[in-house]
Formats: structure tokens, C-alpha cells, sequence
């Protein structure tokens, strides 16, 4: 469900049609939608409302600080990554206590900065980044909320650059470790433990792998329970799945119903860190196209938007929508053409062999379900400057990233004096 549509034959990002936005801001771009990112948090709202959980948005997906602020104005916290999230987290208005720190090589830096911001959780991943904080909290007179990410040895059945919960990936602790490492946990005296937490992978499409997790997840509790050492709250992930094309994925109610079902009756305080759900399907990328040049074999729609800004299909081979911003005629014939960018390596390729109505030059073009993990993997790769993010919200837009000029991105570097 989201908030593109052609209206008049014009494709339209709620009331405002993105011909409009391209000859304003210039292409390529990205494009949100303010009333599918709430509809997004509300929906997942609405499913663990009797949950007692805090949905704290994993700001790599979409870490524009007006998404970030979108979602925070509902309530949403934030899952931070690195000293730049966190920046970002606070830049846009998200509460500390709202704010979650995960990934599995913190420096001192952000340990420190970490525990001086006073947030909500940090998610410890190994017994060196344990001890590495209870040095950092010693120092600042702190103790540190620590969250201890446990890795169940799940196999999520996603892409497998996208797997984190298998025991040969470099994440989290072994969770059959885990009971033992907590009870060093405690004799720290830099550290408070308030949580388990877990995250097997993204883009999940079955609910299975969840429920697998959580059981063992469940297991752990009850048998830290029986210990005396159970913290109290319960660090879920994110994860869940977005239909990318006709299959469909499962809804949060689904994934709701799952979490209720193996730990609803623990009593425990719960964090959820959706990423791509929230903000998947609440952009797009829209392009122009530049040439349409017939090949040997194929024709090759050459656009001006290429694999370092969205870099989805050349990274997981994932799937995009293309639609054309100019509806076409029901009746249009379609053929099977490469989609690709100007960008010199085969792999910016965005679909190979897709059946599409005809396009011609400067048509424009959009990439469905590009709000994830879209413009925040982008890159300047061949020189290209970052594409602009517009925010759309009824009848309004706003640029929330400006294209940086060349001289803005020459601005950096600098001549040796021996040059
Ligand atoms: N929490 C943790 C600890 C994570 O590592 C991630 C994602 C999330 C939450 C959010 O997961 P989500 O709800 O978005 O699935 N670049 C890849 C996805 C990488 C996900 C990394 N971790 C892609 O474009 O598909």
C-alpha cells in the first residue's frame, strides 16, 4: 500500500505528479511520501499495540532526517548503527531514551559518545565490545544500558548477503554462550543489563525463520529466569519483508501475531528495529531516460539514474518496479529490454529483459520500493553527485537533500605541494 498513483495519466506522489518534481529538481532523484511513511508506523503501531513494544526505526534504511522526524513526530524511535546515525537520530528530533545503538564493531568513539548521550540501549555483540565498555561507562562515572545481542543460529531464507542469525555469521553471541556471558556481564560494574536482543536478516518473506528465533529466544529467558539473571526487556530486530513485485509478503499483523504468540506472555518490555517496512515502499527513484539504443541483441534503455544510486540490483540482484511516469496506453504493446545506467561496468544494470511499454528519450522513469536502502547505499562512484531526496506531503514537496555542485565535491580534496 502506498501513495503513488496515476492521476490524469500523470504519475503522482500524493497530489504532486513527479513531471512536475523532475522539471524542478532535476533528475535523478528520490521521492517520499509522508502519508505512506504513517501509514507504515501506523500500521505496525496498531499490531503491537497490546505489546508494550517501542519501534525504533533502523535509520540505515532511510536516514534522511525529515523521514527520520516523520516517523519520530508518531512516536517511532531509532536503531542507530554509527556515530553518523546517531548525529542524525538526535539532528531529527528522536529522544535518547528512544534510541537503540547496534552493530558489531563500535569504536571507543562511539562507545563514549554513546553512553554521554544517555540512550536507551546499546547493543553489545562480542566480550571484547563488552569490556570495551564498561571501561568507556568506568570512565565517565556510567554505567552503561546494555543490550546483549545473541546470535540464534536461524537460517532467515533471505539473500545471503542479507543474513545475520547463522552461526558462521559474524554476528552476536552464540546464543548457547549466552547465559555464561551475561553472568560475566553482571560482575562488571560499568554495566547494566537491560535486554536480549536478536536480528536474523532482512527482507524476510516467511514468518517461519521469526518464529524459530524467537523460540530460542524464549528458551533463553526462561532459563535465565530460573537463574535469578533475566533482564527485562527483549530486543527483536527488524526484518520483515516488503513485496517488491506480485508476491506478496507478510503484514505486520502476521508478524505481530508471531511475536505474540511465542513471547507475548513473558512479560517482557519489547524493541522492534524495522527498517524497510516503514520506509520501503514510501519512495521511489525517478529517472530519465536518456537514450534507447538497439543492440545486437537486445534494446537497452541507457537512464540517467545508475548503480551508485541505487545500488539494490547490482548488489542482491534485487527486483524493482519500473513504471513509466506517463501512463501507458492499456493496450501498449510491451517488450523485453535492459534497463541499465550510463555508469562503465556491466553490472549497472537495473532489469534485464523486462517487459515494458515503449519508451523513448526523456521519458522519465521511476524505480518502485526504492525508500529502503536506496539513497542511504548510494555513492559518488564515476563522479556523480548525490541525487537530491524530495519529501512530498499532500499538495507539498520539499527538497530534504540538495544535489552538492561540483565545486562542493572538489571542495574536499586538495593538490600535495609537491603537485
Ligand atoms: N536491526 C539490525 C541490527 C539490522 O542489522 C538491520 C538491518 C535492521 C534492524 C533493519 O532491518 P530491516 O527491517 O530493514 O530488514 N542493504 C540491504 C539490507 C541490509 C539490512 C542490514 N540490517 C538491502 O538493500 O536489502
Amino acid at each position: 500500500m502506498n501513495h503513488f498513483h496515476y492521476r490524469d495519466g500523470v504519475l503522482h506522489a500524493e497530489d504532486v505528479s513527479l513531471d512536475r518534481l523532475a522539471a524542478e529538481v532535476g533528475t535523478p532523484f528520490y521521492c517520499y511520501s509522508t502519508a505512506t511513511l504513517e501509514r507504515h508506523f501506523r500500521v505496525l503501531q496498531d499490531a503491537v499495540a497490546d505489546l508494550d513494544a517501542t519501534i525504533c526505526f533502523a535509520v540505515k534504511a532511510n536516514s534522511n532526517i525529515a523521514v527520520i522526524r516523520t516517523l519520530g513526530v508518531l512516536g517511532a524511535g531509532a536503531d542507530v548503527v554509527s556515530e553518523g546515525e546517531l548525529r542524525r537520530a538526535l539532528a531529527a528530533g528522536i529522544p535518547p531514551e528512544r534510541i537503540v545503538f547496534s552493530g558489531v564493531g563500535k569504536t571507543r568513539r562511539e562507545l563514549e559518545l554513546a553512553v554521554d548521550t544517555g540512550i536507551l540501549q546499546i547493543n553489545v555483540e562480542s566480550e571484547p565490545e563488552l569490556e570495551a565498555l564498561n571501561a568507556v561507562a568506568l570512565s565517565r562515572g556510567k554505567r552503561a544500558v546494555v543490550g546483549l545481542r545473541v546470535n540464534p543460529d536461524v537460517d532467515a531464507n533471505t539473500h545471503a548477503k542479507i543474513t545475520t542469525g547463522r552461526k558462521e555469521n559474524k554476528f552476536g553471541i552464540e546464543w548457547t554462550r549466552a547465559p555464561q556471558v551475561l553472568r560475566h556481564a553482571r560482575t562488571l560494574p560499568g554495566i547494566e543489563l537491560a535486554s536480549i536482543a536478536s536480528h536474523i536478516g532482512s527482507q524476510l518473506t516467511d514468518l517461519q525463520p521469526f518464529r524459530d528465533a524467537f523460540r530460542r529466544l524464549r528458551d533463553l529467558i526462561v532459563m535465565l529466569r530460573a537463574d535469578g539473571i533475566a533482564p527485562p526487556r527483549l530486543d527483536l530486530g527488524g526484518g520483515l519483508g516488503v513485496p517488491y513485485d506480485e508476491r506478496p509478503a507478510p503484514s505486520p499483523a502476521d508478524y505481530a501475531a508471531v511475536i505474540r504468540q511465542n513471547l507475548g506472555d513473558l512479560g517482557c518490555r519489547l524493541i522492534l528495529e524495522p527498517g524497510r517496512m516503514l520506509v520501503g515502499n514510501a519512495g521511489v527513484l525517478v529517472s530519465r531516460v536518456i537514450y534507447v539504443k538497439d543492440g545486437a541483441t537486445r534494446s537497452f534503455v541507457v537512464c540517467d539514474a545508475a548503480m551508485n544510486d541505487l545500488i539494490r540490483p547490482a548488489m542482491y540482484d534485487a527486483y524493482h518496479e519500473i513504471l513509466p511516469v506517463a501512463q501507458a496506453a492499456p493496450d501498449a504493446a510491451r517488450h523485453p529490454v535492459d534497463v541499465v545506467g550510463p555508469i562503465c561496468e556491466s553490472g549497472d544494470t537495473f532489469a534485464r529483459q523486462r517487459a515494458l511499454p515503449p519508451l523513448a528519450k526523456d521519458d522519465l522513469i521511476v524505480f518502485g520500493t526504492a525508500g529502503a536502502y536506496g539513497a542511504t547505499m548510494s555513492s559518488t562512484y564515476n563522479s556523480r553527485p548525490l541525487v537530491p531526496e524530495v519529501l512530498v506531503k499532500g499538495d507539498h514537496f520539499a527538497v530534504v537533500r540538495a544535489r552538492p555542485t561540483y565545486d562542493e565535491m572538489l571542495a574536499l580534496e586538495s593538490l600535495p605541494t609537491w603537485l
